[in-house]
């Protein structure tokens, strides 16, 4: 009798349900999902987002509605974007205990306690100019202006954590960032709160169809001075390093689908530390345009890639499929 090698043993035995999943590596669910959200104030309807289909502007006096659906699908947490009426050179609408945000969140703890929220701490979808901070002239560029920036973004974190933000997640990767705002809410009496580093942000045309969406794309110059070069992956393990010195208490690597490498490497550096990856709306996009011609299959496609970011080394993925795989594992399970 010729011998049968392990590996062909197991993949026959895989046929069986009750194997298959006792020697599955990674598995995915709903509670490793964090599903984002836009908020606009109160002015009519749910706009749909053009670029990111089955998204929604959703307006306050909509939010009622929004939540008891997410809450029903058996979703456990979301992140917050705010798109505020208006704009100005500093943010300053950012820390308005009056904002957008700010105004969601009592309403959200109210409707659902029990739903995890998170808020995304940054001033693009804030600043006339569309950038991360207010600007200043660096040796004769465009830049951020970093100490500003931080005073405004402490306003900001604390201004989101006294409405009832549970957990807040700043992605401007400004210097100081992190040791900052561990201070502000330190100091405040919030040393309960977690903070989410966006550690390890490339600077990615993956973000373009939120840009649209929550009209925060840089509207002269670019992100560059402060996202990375999607060509450098050695450079991810200093930025994380220097928020974990920081006090992060979870890292974050954004795109999700094209820096698996990153992933891997940032768990492998800090298994210790609990990993976020975003699924950016240009990756949502991408499988969900494909399928609307019929070219992929979306539900395979999504979980395939949901699944191997999981696989990869991240323990929760920020992103946009999170309703379809709940109704998703609700058919399968049914
Ligand atoms: C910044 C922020 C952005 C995203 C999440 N937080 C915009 C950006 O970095 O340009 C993008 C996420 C996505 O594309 O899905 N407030
Ligand atoms: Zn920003």
């Amino acid at each position: 009798m010729s011998p049968t090698f392990p590996t062909v043993r197991l993949r026959r035995l895989r046929q069986h349900p009750v194997i298959r999943d006792l020697i599955r590596e990674t598995e995915l669910n709903l509670g490793d999902l964090v599903h984002a959200i836009f908020i606009k104030e109160d002015k009519g309807e749910k706009n749909p987002i053009s670029s990111m289909p089955g998204h929604y502007k959703i307006p306050l006096s909509k939010l009622d509605e929004e939540i008891e659906e997410i809450v029903g699908l058996g979703i456990k947490s979301i992140i917050l974007f705010g798109i505020p009426d208006t704009k100005d050179k500093n943010g300053s609408n950012s820390f308005n205990d009056d904002g957008i945000i700010q105004k969601a969140l009592h309403k959200i703890r109210t409707i659902a306690p029990d739903l995890f929220v998170i808020t995304d701490v940054c001033l693009c979808q804030y600043t006339d100019h569309g950038h991360c901070g207010p600007l200043c002239d660096k040796h004769g560029r465009l830049d951020v202006h970093n100490d500003q920036t931080l005073d405004i973004l402490s306003k900001q974190a604390l201004s989101h954590v006294k409405a009832g933000s549970q957990m807040i997640a700043p992605s401007g990767m400004i210097d100081g960032m992190i040791s900052v705002l561990r201070k502000t809410l330190d100091d405040a009496g919030f040393s309960h709160i977690p903070i989410l580093s966006y550690s390890v942000k490339y600077w990615s045309a993956m973000y373009g169809p939120f840009g649209l969406a929550a009209e925060g794309a840089a509207k002269v110059g670019d992100r560059r001075t402060y996202q990375m070069d999607p060509a450098n992956g050695n450079e991810a393990f200093r930025e994380a390093e220097l928020d974990v010195l920081e006090g992060a208490d979870i890292l974050m690597v954004k795109p999700a689908h094209t820096y698996l490498d990153i992933i891997y490497r940032i768990k492998q550096a800090h298994p210790h530390i609990p990993l976020c990856a975003y699924h950016t709306s240009g990756e949502f996009c991408m499988i969900k345009a494909a399928s609307e011609k019929g070219w992929i299959d979306e539900k395979r496609a999504a979980l395939e890639v949901l699944t191997s970011i999981k696989r990869a080394g991240a323990d929760f993925i920020i992103n946009y499929y999170t309703k379809e795989v709940a109704r998703w594992m609700q058919e399968d399970s049914a």
